[in-house]
Formats: C-alpha cells, structure tokens, sequence
C-alpha cells in the first residue's frame, strides 16, 4: 500500500488489509513515496480511525518505498495518481509496471480513482478514506481467496 507520507492513508490501508487476511498467508505492508515521515507512527487521525472501527495501526512506522519492493510484493496498490507516477518512474521493466494498481481500481475497474489526501482537512476526511479503504480490501481479499491475485 502506497501513498505519498505513509502516514495517513497507506497505513490505515495496510492495517485494514492485513487484518482481513490474518489467517491466510499473505504479507502486507506500506511505504510513501516521500521520506517525510520515515521511522513515524501514523498520523493520530488515522490511528483514532482505525481505532473506531477494531483496526489497530499503531505499531506501523514510516517507511520510503523502494525498488526492491518490486521483487518482495506481488501487487503494489497506489491512492493517487502522483503515487502512481512516482512509482511507475522506478519500475525496472514492465513486469514491474504491471504490479502497480490504483486501489480504487477493485471497486470500479480501470476508474483509475483516487483515495483523497487527508493530511490538510479534517477527521471527516479520514472517515471517508477508511470507507473507501474498507470497500477496496474487501475485493482484494475476495481476489487472494479466489486466488485471483
Ligand atoms: P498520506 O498523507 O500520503 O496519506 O500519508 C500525507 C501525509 C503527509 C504529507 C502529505 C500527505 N506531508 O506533506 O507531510
């Protein structure tokens, strides 16, 4: 899961993603495409979300994505179009390329849209992007289970 501080969106991503496949064998993880906020936990806002709903994101620490993520993941969701473009322009091939997907995609295919930045607004914001989030993880995990990813 990818978005541009791995603070606010991606963590809440990963966090609700890999409590949905917590009995299946499958590694999650999250990474922005900047190093503002490496080695951070996530934003409070994002943690006070997940929180409301039984998700827990409080463990997870900033990270930058990086290349070898392209060997170490099978499929690299993006929230935005900058994050897609920021992770396009590292892809080695087009094996690459072709791991990376607007999240937003599972729901309404080729869409290509994207999960709004929070940081700025407030919690209303947050809410929003965990709906999305929630919605998007669910078709994922019907794909892992259909072995469809
Ligand atoms: P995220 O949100 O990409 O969902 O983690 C942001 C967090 C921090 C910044 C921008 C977006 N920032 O500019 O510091």
């Amino acid at each position: 899961m990818v978005c541009l501080g791995n603070i606010c969106r991606s963590p809440l991503a990963e966090g609700i993603l890999r409590e949905k496949v917590k009995d299946l064998n499958v590694e999650t993880d999250s990474a922005g495409t900047s190093a503002y906020h490496v080695d951070e936990a996530p934003d409070t806002r994002s943690i006070l979300t997940g929180r409301k709903h039984n998700i827990n994101i409080s463990d997870l620490r900033g990270r930058q994505f990086i290349v070898e993520d392209f060997d170490r993941f099978d499929k690299i969701y993006v929230m935005d179009q900058s994050n897609y473009n920021n992770v396009i322009q590292m892809a080695r091939n087009e094996s690459d390329k072709l791991k990376v997907e607007y999240i937003l995609n599972e729901v309404e295919p080729g869409a290509n849209a994207e999960v709004p930045d929070p940081y700025y607004g407030g919690d209303k914001g947050f809410e929003n992007v965990y709906k999305m989030l929630d919605v998007a993880t669910d078709k994922i995990v019907e794909k892992i289970k259909n072995g469809k990813l």
